[in-house]
């Protein structure tokens, strides 16, 4: 199967080694630094690296690991994921002015970050 991996940070960098192991293309894209990803690259020849659209447009199945404050700005480089597969791997997480984390208590109570995800997709996969 081919994936794509939409933000190849901690989890999304294991899910992809593991994926590779079991025989799958993998693309991973990066939002922040993207030289995080050389050492990746270097490790797993086989892997394609490519832009947040170019992963999401390999992927017949798309991870979502994004830093949550950064989602919207993601989906708006993604594009149509009709008919694709998306797994995500998300916390609620809230950011204040001095950068301090917490978690999205109002979302947790009434809503979840797959069902989030679903309702701003641009094109949905479900
Ligand atoms: N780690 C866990 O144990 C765990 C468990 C369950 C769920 N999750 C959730 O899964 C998602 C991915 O987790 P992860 O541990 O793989 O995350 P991560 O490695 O910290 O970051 C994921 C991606 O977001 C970027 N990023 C991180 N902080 C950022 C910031 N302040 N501004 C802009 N970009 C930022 C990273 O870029 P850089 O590498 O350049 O910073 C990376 O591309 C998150 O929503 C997380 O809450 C994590």
């Amino acid at each position: 199967m081919r994936i794509g991996v939409v933000n190849a940070g901690n989890i999304g960098r294991t899910l992809a080694r593991a994926w590779i192991r079991k025989g799958h293309e993998v693309m991973l894209a990066k939002d922040g630094n993207l030289e995080k990803l050389d050492a990746f690259i270097a490790e797993n020849p086989n892997a394609l690296r490519g832009t947040i659209a170019e992963a999401a447009q390999f992927g017949e199945a798309v991870l979502f690991s994004v830093y949550w404050p950064r989602l919207d700005a993601v989906l708006d480089a993604v594009g149509s994921l009709d008919g694709k597969l998306v797994i995500d791997t998300m916390n609620p997480l809230t950011v204040n002015s001095d950068f301090e984390h917490s978690y999205d208590g109002e979302l947790m109570a009434r809503s979840s970050t797959s069902e989030e995800l679903q309702r701003r997709l641009p094109a949905r996969a479900w």
